[in-house]
């Protein structure tokens, strides 16, 4: 059993799945899920600032004032070591499912039903194995509020830092606050890039998907791999911006992300998924393309 220590989660949320819940509110579930709208109208946007909680705007205004260059490569040097705690299938499920709140004793193991539905939904439609397992992990980074990082560097909408601020993101305004606004250097469309120069030499703010990404960027193809790191990053892939940045391959694995995220958002089920027998089966897959511990 893993120490929980009191301030794992700190932060405004009620937990970590509370952004989660918001990202839903701002995307609601299409009527046809297989053709999911990109572009909401200015009437539904307006009716998410409207409603928008005030435990989220607090996340927000904390994650957009302190997510600068520096943080990032700060991050970066400290996590990209791998050296905080090695985990196979089942550590790694129970070490996230500390991650619950101790307080409402309806949500067991939010983050375990949370994967399970997420890869059992993406296994339904006929995937190929890989994708599969990548609703099975694509959330493992949340661990990094148990290496005692707040909510604002784990979860969030990710987006590139060392430019300018698109204000596709939510809440933009907030980043007024950031002291990177005070770096000309940074504001600047390209800024510490150049136009088309792709992805991955960009850095986005920190979060659960780049770590996660990280971890298993040696193991699975490309797509996956996309999957992982860019999920949370919904002003590129919901609402076009950063286009400039990008280059031939995100372009197109671009469109592997937004295949994934209806996965993400709309396969939250009544009834939950029993762990016992699937056991066997997410067992093989993980062994297929994974090494029996990861490093974390
Ligand atoms: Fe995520
Ligand atoms: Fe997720």
């Amino acid at each position: 059993m893993v120490d929980r220590s009191s301030d794992a989660d700190s932060g405004p949320l009620r937990d970590l799945e509370q952004w989660d819940e918001d990202v839903l509110d701002r995307y609601p579930e299409p009527d046809n899920r297989l053709a999911p709208k990109s572009d909401k109208t200015k009437e539904q946007f307006r009716e998410y600032r409207a409603n928008v909680r005030p435990e989220v705007v607090e996340f927000y205004r904390l994650n957009h004032k302190y997510q600068t260059v520096d943080f990032v490569r700060a991050k970066r040097d400290e996590y990209f070591k791998l050296n905080k705690r090695r985990m196979g299938l089942w550590d790694g499920l129970e070490f996230l499912n500390t991650l619950i709140d101790d307080s409402d004793p309806d949500t067991n193991m939010p983050q375990l039903d949370h994967l399970l539905q997420t890869a059992e939904a993406i296994r339904r439609d006929g995937h190929p194995r890989w994708f599969i397992l990548t609703g099975l992990i694509h959330d493992f980074g949340k661990v990094l509020c148990l290496f005692g990082e707040p909510q604002w560097a784990v979860v969030g909408d990710t987006f590139p830092v060392g430019c300018a601020w698109s204000d596709k993101i939510v809440l933009s305004e907030f980043l007024a606050d950031n002291p990177d606004s005070q770096v000309a250097e940074y504001q600047t469309p390209d800024g510490i890039y150049e136009e088309g120069c792709g992805l991955d030499n960009v850095l986005m703010s920190w979060g659960h998907d780049e770590y996660m990404y990280h971890v298993v960027k040696d193991y699975l193809p490309t797509e996956a791999l996309y999957m992982i790191r860019y999920h949370s990053f919904y002003p590129g892939h919901r609402e076009g911006a950063y286009a400039h940045l990008m280059n031939d391959d995100d372009r197109k694995y671009m469109n592997a992300v937004r295949a994934f995220n209806p996965y993400d958002l709309y396969t939250k089920a009544a009834e939950r998924p029993d762990m016992d027998e699937l056991r066997s089966f997410y067992e093989e897959l993980w062994n297929e393309y994974l090494p029996r511990e990861l490093a974390f």
